[in-house]
């Protein structure tokens, strides 16, 4: 299997939610207007404690330098697992699952921190740009390691470390922030960017305006509902996660979904903000899902990280050891 190192620079930002009318000018573009921009890279995710912007440097450049952006400390790079030829594009098992053993738990073993973001076509995993060498060594020896420079895939070199890290030991890795499940189910969706434009309103809506209607249509957070919609456009591919009474929103057969047309449950992980220095929170949640074979989504913001995981496998409550997180609210 193929590792691909891709090229683009990435910054993570939390924009406060009373804040957001600063940005929009920005985040519109971004979204909207790509080929306004030299962005290729750009994801919008909000939830209950702000908006968490990841984008690459290029793409940073829209946003307004501010006190009200607040940027975690480094530059990221994305790591893309690429199994049998094609781009990932290509159809493919889906999910944090599938690299749970390959990538996440090695890299946590190693201590390197990870910020997740599954898409519809794909799982990046961001590690710091500091990091590299560490983690090329560490995937070395499961992976080809490409890196990606000016679009074009090439041998990665070697950055330089010979010795082989101690083998870490088998720890076990229990799973040590608190875990909550919000009532409201969620679909994991695509769109044809060329159909874009006759949704933009609409999304514009859902992305900038929906606070107000929290409370009266999808019910408030005190019913375990909460709010959580992620936008990305990475590499001209468009991913889009909401929830089932946002996705009825949209015109009918617009959306792309799986064929099984699947809902996800939610888990949300951490009390205190979890920050970007702790290792082994995805690989404390994705280890057990993966030697249940429990399929899984994973998205990191700035504050918290959110599993999704198959509705069917919430419902059983079949949480890998047997259990599932209480829903809020229950
Ligand atoms: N760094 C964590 C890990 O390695 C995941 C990200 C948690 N932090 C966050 N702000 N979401 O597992």
């Amino acid at each position: 299997m193929e590792l691909h190192i891709l090229e683009h620079r990435l910054k993570v930002a939390s924009i406060a939610k009373e804040s957001i009318q600063l940005f929009t000018y920005g985040l519109i573009k971004l979204a909207f207007l790509s080929s306004k921009t030299r962005c290729k890279f750009f994801s919008l995710t909000e939830t209950p404690e702000d908006y968490t912007i990841i984008v690459d440097e290029e793409g940073f450049l829209e946003l307004p330098s501010s006190e009200h952006l607040s940027v975690a400390d480094a530059t990221w790079l994305a790591l893309n697992v690429v199994s049998g030829g094609g781009s990932f594009s290509s159809s493919q098992p889906i999910g944090v699952t599938k690299i749970a053993k390959s990538v996440i738990a090695p890299l946590a073993d190693q201590n390197i921190s990870v910020f997740m973001l599954s898409t519809y076509q794909t799982d990046f995993i961001l590690v710091r740009e500091r990091d590299l060498p560490f983690v090329m060594h560490t995937l070395a020896t499961e992976f080809t390691i490409l890196r990606v420079v000016n679009g074009e895939t090439v041998a990665a070199d070697n950055l330089g470390i010979t010795n082989g890290f101690v083998k870490p030991k088998l720890v076990q890795r229990p799973v040590i922030h608190p875990l909550s499940s919000p009532s409201n189910m969620f679909c994991v969706t695509s769109l044809d960017p060329d159909t874009l434009p006759t949704v933009a309103t609409l999304l514009m809506d859902v992305m900038f305006y929906s606070n107000g209607v929290k409370d009266s249509v999808v019910g408030s957070e005190d019913s375990g509902h909460i709010r959580f919609f992620s936008f990305s456009l990475i590499e001209g591919y468009i991913s889009l996660v909401m929830d089932v009474q946002t996705q009825q929103r949209f015109p009918n057969n617009l959306l792309f979904t799986s064929a099984s047309g699947e809902l996800w449950k939610m888990v949300r992980i951490g009390g205190q903000p979890l920050g970007f220095d702790e290792c082994g929170i995805v690989a404390q949640i994705s280890e057990p899902l993966a030697a249940a074979d429990i399929p899984a989504y994973y998205i990191s913001t700035f504050k918290f990280d959110h599993a999704l995981v198959s509705s069917l496998v919430a419902l059983l409550g079949y949480w890998g050891d047997g259990t599932f997180p209480h829903c809020v609210g229950e």
